[in-house]
C-alpha cells in the first residue's frame, strides 16, 4: 500500500504549466486518500474553469498510478477558495511588499529603462537580447514590453498565448530562454491595431507597473516607446530610481534625436547608465572585413553628451533579424557570433555598474 508521504513525494514532480511550479508547492493538492489500491486525490484549481484542467488531472492520474501499490486513481478537480487564492498570490509575489519590483521604494530589483529618440534603431532587439544575455549570467530578469502601441517583445522572445490572470490584482508574467515578460501582445493578436486612448492606454502600463506578479527580480528591462512622449515620461516620473540605457544608431545619433532623450534624463534627474551603439559596423560574410557604412563615433558622442558610458557596439548582422523573427534571441547562442558575443559583453556591464543586490540572498 502506498502512504500518503509517498503520493505527496509523487506529485512534487507534477507542475502547473502555467505557473511553472509543483502543485504541492502551490498548494493545490488539498486532500489525499487511501483505502487498499485505490487512492482519492484532490486538488484544487487556481481559476475556476482552468483550461489546462484536464492536462493536470492526467499528470496526477499518471503520476500516482505509477507508484507501486496503486491500482485506481480518483482526482477530484475543484477550485479555490478566495482565501486560498489569496494566500497563493502572496507566495507568487515572492515576500515582496508591494506586487510590483517598479513601485517599492525598498525594492531591490534594478529597473532599467531602454530608451531611444526614435523607432527602428533596435532598442526592442537590444532589450531582447540583453535580458537572455543577463538571465544566462544568472541573474532572475524581467521585461515589461512598455512600448504599448509598437509592441514586438513577444515575438522577439517567440511568446505565445495570453499571461493568467489570477485576480484583477495578479497578473502572471509569460516566461520564455529564462525571461519573464509581459506585453500589450500577449493581450490583443499581433495584427489588430491597438486604437485605445489616452487614459485606457495610461492603464494599461499603470496595471502592468503595479499589478504582475514578478516574484524576486534582479534586473527588470522595460522596453519604452521611441522619442520622449507620454509613456517615457511619466516612466520617469514614476520610477525615478531606475536607470535609462539609450540605444542609437550611427546614423539616428548624427541625426541627434538620440540626445533628446538624453535631455529628458537629465531634465528628471533620471541617471543614464549607458548609451548602445547598433548596426555600428557591418561585417562582411564573405571576407570577414569589418566596414563602417554609417560613419564612426555617434555612440561615443552621444555618451559623451550624456555624460555616460559607451556600453558597446553590436554589429549589423542579418542574424539579428532572423532570431528576432524566430524568437531565439542571438545572445542565446553559445557559438562565435560575433553579435551574441557583442550582447552579453554589454551585458557583462551592465551588471557591473548596476550590481544586482538579490544575488547574494540565493
Ligand atoms: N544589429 C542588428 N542587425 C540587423 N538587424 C537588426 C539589428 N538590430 C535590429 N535589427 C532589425 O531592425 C529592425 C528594427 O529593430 P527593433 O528592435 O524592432 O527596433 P525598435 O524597437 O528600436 O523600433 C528589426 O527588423 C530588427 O530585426
Ligand atoms: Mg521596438
Amino acid at each position: 500500500m502506498a502512504t500518503k508521504e509517498e503520493i505527496m513525494q509523487a506529485l512534487r514532480t507534477v507542475m502547473d504549466p502555467e505557473l511553472n511550479r509543483s502543485l504541492v508547492d502551490l498548494d493545490m493538492i488539498r486532500d489525499v486518500r487511501v483505502e487498499g489500491d485505490q487512492v482519492r486525490v484532490e486538488v484544487a484549481l487556481t481559476i475556476q474553469g482552468c483550461p489546462l484542467h484536464n492536462t493536470i488531472e492526467g499528470d496526477v492520474r499518471e503520476r500516482v498510478r505509477s507508484l507501486p501499490g496503486v491500482r485506481e486513481v480518483e482526482v477530484i478537480m475543484t477550485s479555490m477558495t478566495d482565501e486560498e487564492r489569496g494566500q497563493l498570490t502572496g507566495k507568487l509575489r515572492g515576500g515582496q511588499s508591494s506586487l510590483s519590483p517598479l513601485l517599492d521604494p525598498n525594492s531591490r530589483t534594478r529597473v532599467i529603462g531602454v530608451a531611444s529618440g526614435k523607432g527602428g534603431v533596435g532598442k526592442s532587439t537590444v532589450t531582447a537580447n540583453l535580458a537572455v544575455a543577463l538571465a544566462r549570467q544568472g541573474y532572475q530578469v524581467g521585461v515589461l514590453d512598455a512600448d504599448i502601441y509598437g509592441f514586438s517583445i513577444p515575438r522577439l522572445l517567440g511568446l505565445k498565448g495570453h499571461p493568467t490572470v489570477l485576480d484583477e490584482h495578479t497578473i502572471l508574467p509569460l516566461e520564455a530562454h529564462g525571461v519573464k515578460a509581459i506585453s500589450m501582445g500577449m493581450l490583443v493578436e499581433e495584427s489588430t491595431p491597438v486604437i485605445w486612448r489616452g487614459p485606457l492606454l495610461a492603464k494599461i502600463l499603470d496595471q502592468f507597473l503595479e499589478d504582475v506578479a514578478w516574484g524576486d527580480l534582479d534586473y527588470l528591462l522595460v522596453d519604452l516607446p521611441p522619442g520622449t512622449g507620454d509613456i517615457p515620461l511619466s516612466f520617469t516620473q514614476k520610477l525615478p530610481k531606475a536607470q535609462l540605457i539609450l540605444v542609437t544608431t550611427p546614423q539616428a545619433a548624427a541625426e541627434r534625436v538620440a540626445s533628446r532623450t538624453a535631455t529628458m534624463a537629465q531634465k528628471t534627474n533620471q541617471s543614464i547608465l549607458g548609451v548602445i551603439e547598433n548596426m555600428a559596423y557591418f561585417i562582411c560574410p564573405g571576407c570577414g572585413t569589418t566596414h563602417e557604412i554609417f560613419g564612426r563615433g555617434g555612440g561615443e558622442r552621444l555618451a559623451k553628451e550624456a555624460d555616460t558610458e559607451l556600453l558597446g557596439r553590436v554589429p549589423l548582422a542579418g542574424a539579428v533579424r532572423e532570431a528576432g523573427d524566430e524568437g531565439h534571441p542571438v545572445a542565446m547562442g553559445d557559438d562565435q557570433d560575433p553579435t551574441g558575443q557583442a550582447f552579453r559583453e554589454i551585458a557583462r556591464k551592465v551588471a557591473e555598474r548596476a550590481p544586482a543586490t538579490m544575488m547574494a540572498r540565493r
